[in-house]
């Protein structure tokens, strides 16, 4: 009888998974940026490199080594920023996106945690208002809402 086991690890994202982070982020692109940019694997390793040099930490949820869904998050010394986050299309509600939260709030000692969401973006707000994020703040200029985590 075949035995068949999965094994699911949250680990650090290394340049040699970023093809496999442009499909989860293309399928996804409106939401993430406001200017809903759209990556090549050249642009998105030249976007991976200038922000590993500001303090931002790349975290993937793997699936038998396959990368189901990534967390950007920023880490200034007084607060953590969740900077994206994205789950592939077909493994959506099934815990990614929460275990992706659950762990770099779990690994951060501060007591605050804050994230963006575009106002269009109806589905992630409900997401994180869910996992317990609240509206705290309005930028009429980048059309989006900054949420804390208590
Ligand atoms: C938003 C997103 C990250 C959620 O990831 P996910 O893996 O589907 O979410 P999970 O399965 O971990 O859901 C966690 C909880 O949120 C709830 N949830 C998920 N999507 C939701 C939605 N659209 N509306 C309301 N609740 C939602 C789930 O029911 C679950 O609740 P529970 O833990 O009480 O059962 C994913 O849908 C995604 O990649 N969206 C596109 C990218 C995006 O919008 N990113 C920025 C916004 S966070």
């Amino acid at each position: 009888m075949a035995f068949i086991s999965t094994k699911n690890t949250i680990r650090l994202i290394k340049d040699y998974d970023l093809e496999q982070m442009k499909e989860i982020w293309n399928q996804h692109h409106q939401f993430l940026t406001s200017t809903g940019r759209i990556h090549t694997t050249k642009s998105i390793i030249k976007w991976y490199e200038n922000r590993h040099n500001d303090f931002h930490e790349y975290y993937g949820y793997f699936i038998d080594s396959v990368l189901k869904g990534f967390i950007i998050v920023r880490n200034p010394k007084n607060s953590l920023w969740i900077k994206m986050l994205a789950v592939e299309l077909g493994f959506q509600f099934q815990g990614v996106g929460r275990a992706l939260l659950d762990f770099v709030i779990q690994k951060n000692e501060k007591n605050q945690t804050y994230t963006e969401c575009l106002i269009g973006n109806i589905k992630g707000l409900n997401f994180l208002i869910t996992y317990g994020f609240k509206i705290i703040k309005f930028d009429s200029e980048y059309n989006e809402y900054t949420l804390k985590h208590e």
